[in-house]
């Protein structure tokens, strides 16, 4: 402890001026702590005082002791003033850094879009719910089976090679991923009893190269009714229907033969469009038939009881033709501005 000076009232007022001065320029009250212990401490100038008292004659005793007693209070006081002063400080910043204004705009991460061709089949599930038909689903990897067998494909027909077919290892699992939707309508009957009216939009996949009129995985939508009595005239009329809630009042279909394994007889699609960009045209809009009794028998129905018409078309090809779209690339690349042209924003 350094040597106490003699206890004057100028000494005593230079130890507690000395104190104010550090009280005063404390900016926290943390930092008064320290201001506290230095100068009303063990060590302070003002302990020293104290400590002093005793060992004065005791005639000066009384009047050193009031003049110590009351730099301490005046300390203490200024100690407690200062410290409310830096609590209340702190408070309001700790206030003002939480505050949250409730009138700010909120910052909005945009979620991007819905694609449009999710948008179109769930629009085509509808127009068919709203004719009283199912919405159906089969796996993306499928049994050859449901793919070409039960579709009636040969063996070594040519329309199965035609097909270009990603074939899943091991060779003898025969798996494949489904190259057209068609496969669903058998598992739409081994589910079923007839009447059976069903739809089923998902993803098909083949081995082509992605340019701007293929793609390699590709979606479609596959049609399947079976009931007592359909005719071609039930699969116009139903075919008719659809294009006009897909493409506008103004469109109609046209039916051209054509072969498929699974119908009999079949057609080939076309669809009118009176306001395409290069003019009013006949575009190419999918596959259709009666099926073709075999495809009825491997699903265990009986095709003197039972007919049937089915179809399919591709979800690409009719978002192209309705948008009047040019490069497929531009459905696959997952752009959202592509998607928000649609104004489809979530
Ligand atoms: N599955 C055929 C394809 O991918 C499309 C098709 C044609 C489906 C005629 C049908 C149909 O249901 O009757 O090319």
């Amino acid at each position: 402890m350094p040597e106490t000076p003699a206890i004057t009232e100028t000494s005593v007022a230079g130890a507690v001026d000395a104190a104010l001065t550090a009280i005063a320029a404390a900016t926290d009250s943390a930092e008064l702590k320290v201001v506290r212990a230095r100068h009303t401490g063990e060590n302070s100038a003002l302990a020293g005082f104290n400590a002093a008292i005793k060992s004065l004659p005791g005639t000066e005793k009384a009047a050193a002791g009031k003049l110590v007693g009351a730099a301490r209070g005046r300390l203490t006081q200024a100690i407690a003033a200062r410290d409310a002063e830096l609590v209340e400080a702190e408070e309001s910043a700790r206030l003002a850094a939480e505050s949250v204004d409730v009138t700010a705009l909120a910052s909005r991460q945009a979620a991007g879009a819905r694609h449009p061709l999710s948008l179109l089949m769930e629009q085509i599930g509808d127009i068919f719910t709203g004719m009283g038909w199912e919405v159906a689903e089969g796996p993306e990897l499928e049994n050859e089976w449901f793919n070409f067998d039960s579709m009636n494909f040969d063996e070594d027909h040519p329309a199965r090679a035609m097909q270009d077919t990603f074939f899943v290892d091991p060779v003898e699992s025969h798996l494949v991923l489904r190259t057209h939707t068609s496969p669903v309508q058998t598992r739409s009957m081994l589910d079923r009893t007839p009447p059976i009216y069903v739809v089923a939009p998902g993803k098909t996949f083949r081995t082509d190269e992605l340019d701007a009129t293929h793609t390699p995985v590709f979606h479609q939508v596959e049609g399947l009714a079976v009931d007592k009595g359909l005719t071609m005239a039930n699969l116009r009329g139903t075919l008719e229907h659809f294009a006009r809630l897909v493409f506008g009042e103004e469109a109609k279909i046209r039916l051209r033969p054509n072969y498929f394994p699974f119908t009999e007889p079949s057609a080939e699609m076309d669809v009118w469009q009176p306001h395409a960009k290069g003019g009013a045209r006949w575009v190419e809009w999918g596959g259709c038939g009666m099926i073709n009794p075999n495809v009825l028998r491997a699903s265990g129905i009986d095709p003197e009881e039972y007919q049937g018409f089915a179809f399919g078309m591709g979800i690409e090809r009719t978002l192209q033709f309705r948008h009047d779209l040019n490069d497929m690339r531009d459905m696959v690349e997952g752009d959202v501005r592509f998607s928000q042209q649609f104004g489809m924003v979530v």
